[in-house]
């Protein structure tokens, strides 16, 4: 059946709408977190240098971790300066969301106020990032779900943390807190909604939705696992100490094997111009939450296949297309994208950069960020909407199919078809574009397979 658009939706309802996403947008919304701003000095703060003279090991794996330099890493510093403040000069109304980017990637400095914070090479207090004092102080999460910054957080002697010690700490107060013990803690700041009301990242919403929040196992157990440790100077060693590790992304080792590869053909005799049907199987067997997950604007998996014959020549492989709704963003090829850096850039009509700048027709598995012009962006604060989820879910296998036709100038012999899983951090073409240091937009592999055919003379 049709349905028919009544004059009370053409006259009320439409113009409704319009007005409603323009407030929506000039207004922002007011999150109770946001009182924080400004509401601390950072003499209210004690520095991580404090807490490393009794807890030397802990501060190393800290200073180790992303989380110690969530405001001075290159691409932090880039994005924040190059692109959100100056975008927030041309659009005033976007000064709260992005004076909120400090409120989870410098928390002391938010808390202190002054916006933007210092450089990194002034070397501030807002240079400790994600520090000891911001996830010890933390009591609670003031929203529920928790997202954008909504730890409840006072300043003083006493720390929050999940044990009760069994000794005292000369230095400080220990309050025991089931909090800590909980994903909603890391949720604060993992999950975060942007001036659109687009869920630009939802680790720990992804991660409630999935197998391991059934079996209770959480954040902590991957990414802060329990081993033997002196926790502090003159405390005793624990069997079962959380070890501050908070590795993910930025390790390499602890992105290799996330994902499983196996590649197999459905024949395995073939002569040229035959055809032969490759299927993969990747199965996200580390992740808690999907793969990739946080920061997905910038990240991309992508599976390459290739097939070597028994002459050592080379033959890419093509993906088989699926037929689902925003595929064409899943499969990399020459598309421009990501034009609306050109606002904060102050470049007239900018035409963007390669959206992929990998191999043609490879899959890749990613979230795509569109701006209000339907334009992939990477600014997520930009992020009108999404596309596509064709990310790897935790535990889920993704199939993928190659429909290969073997050359006719394919020597006789075994050929050797490899898949390979690879994985980047920041797409390449905006990370050259914007000068951003190529370990960010290195090639990681994540896993390969292959398999081999004999093509008959
Ligand atoms: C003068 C030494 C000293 C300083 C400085 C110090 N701590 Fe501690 N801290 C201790 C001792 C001792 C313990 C108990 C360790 C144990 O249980 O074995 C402890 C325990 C802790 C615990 C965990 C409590 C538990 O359940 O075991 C946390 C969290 C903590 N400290 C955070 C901090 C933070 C954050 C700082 C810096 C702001 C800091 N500490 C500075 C000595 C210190
Ligand atoms: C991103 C948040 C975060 C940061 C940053 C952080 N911690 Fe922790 N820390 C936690 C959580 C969460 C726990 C409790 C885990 C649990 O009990 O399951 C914890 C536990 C501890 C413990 C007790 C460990 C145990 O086995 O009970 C000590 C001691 C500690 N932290 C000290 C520090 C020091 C010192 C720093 C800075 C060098 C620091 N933490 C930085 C989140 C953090
Ligand atoms: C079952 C283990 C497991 C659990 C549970 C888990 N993670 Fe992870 N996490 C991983 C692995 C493995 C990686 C590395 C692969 C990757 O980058 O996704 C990772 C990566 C990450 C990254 C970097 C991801 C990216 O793409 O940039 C973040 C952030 C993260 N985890 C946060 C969390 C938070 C927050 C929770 C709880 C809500 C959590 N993780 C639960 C295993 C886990
Ligand atoms: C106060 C805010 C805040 C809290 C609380 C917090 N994180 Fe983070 N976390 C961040 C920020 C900001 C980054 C991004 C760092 C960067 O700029 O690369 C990050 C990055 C990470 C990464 C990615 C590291 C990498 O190698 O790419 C992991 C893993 C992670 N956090 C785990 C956790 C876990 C587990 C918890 C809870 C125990 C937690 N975080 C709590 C703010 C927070
Ligand atoms: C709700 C908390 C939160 C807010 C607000 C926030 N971020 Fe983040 N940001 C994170 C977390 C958590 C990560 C790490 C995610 C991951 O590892 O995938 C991150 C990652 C990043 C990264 C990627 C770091 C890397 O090396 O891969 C950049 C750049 C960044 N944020 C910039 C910004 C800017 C600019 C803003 C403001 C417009 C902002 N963030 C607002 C929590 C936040």
């Amino acid at each position: 059946m049709r349905r028919r658009i009544t004059p009370f939706v053409q006259l009320v309802i439409i113009p409704a709408a319009i007005m409603f996403t323009l407030t929506a947008f000039t207004l922002m919304r007011s999150f109770p977190q946001e009182d924080l701003k400004g509401k601390y000095k950072y003499k209210d703060f004690e520095s991580a240098l404090k807490c490393r003279s009794c807890h030397p090991g802990i501060y190393e794996q800290w200073s180790q971790a992303m989380m110690s330099q969530a405001y001075t890493h290159h691409w932090d510093e880039i994005e924040y300066f190059d692109l959100a403040v100056p975008h927030a000069e041309v659009n005033p109304a976007l000064k709260g969301p992005v004076d909120g980017c400090n409120g989870c990637h410098t928390p002391m400095g938010y808390m202190e106020g002054t916006m933007p914070p210092p450089r990194p090479s002034e070397k501030s207090m807002a240079n400790e990032s994600v520090s000891c004092e911001v996830c010890h102080l933390t009591q609670r999460a003031q929203t529920d779900p928790p997202f954008n910054f909504s730890y409840y957080i006072v300043p003083g002697q006493t720390k929050y943390s999940g044990r009760s010690p069994e000794i005292q700490s000369p230095a400080h107060k220990i309050v025991q807190s089931d909090f800590h013990r909980t994903t909603e803690f890391c949720g604060n700041c993992h999950n975060e909604q942007n001036p659109y009301g687009i869920w630009v990242k939802s680790t720990q919403m992804e991660w409630k939705e999935g197998p391991y929040a059934a079996e209770g196992v959480r954040c902590q157990d991957c990414h802060m696992p329990k081993g033997q440790y002196q926790l502090a100077l003159m405390g005793k060693t624990y069997d079962d100490a959380r070890l501050h590790l908070f590795h993910g992304a930025h390790d390499p080792g602890k992105v290799r094997g996330t994902i499983e590869v196996r590649i197999e053909p459905d024949m395995r005799l073939a002569e040229p111009g035959e055809t032969i049907v490759f299927t993969v199987a990747l199965f996200n067997q580390k992740t808690g939450h999907k793969f990739p997950t946080g920061s997905v604007e910038d990240r991309i998996a992508w599976l390459d296949v290739e097939a070597t014959d028994a002459k050592g020549n080379k033959y890419h492989l093509n993906v088989d297309k699926k037929g689902f709704e925003g595929e064409e963003y899943t499969i990399s090829g020459d598309y421009l994208a990501y034009q609306d850096m050109g606002i904060p850039l102050k470049i007239k009509d900018f035409k963007g950069v390669q959206r992929d700048g990998i191999p043609f027709g490879n899959r890749i598995f990613r979230m795509p960020y569109f701006d209000e012009q339907g334009n992939m962006t990477i600014m997520q604060w930009n992020t009108f909407s999404q596309g596509v989820d064709y990310r790897i879910g935790p535990r889920e296998t993704k199939v993928e199919k190659f429909t290969f036709r073997i050359p006719y100038e394919a020597a006789p012999g075994a050929m050797t078809v490899h898949a390979v899983l690879n994985y980047q951090l920041l797409v390449k073409p905006v990370a050259d574009y914007l000068k951003v240091p190529s370990d960010e937009s290195a090639i990681l592999m994540v896993n390969d397979h292959s398999t081999r055919v004999e093509i008959l003379p």
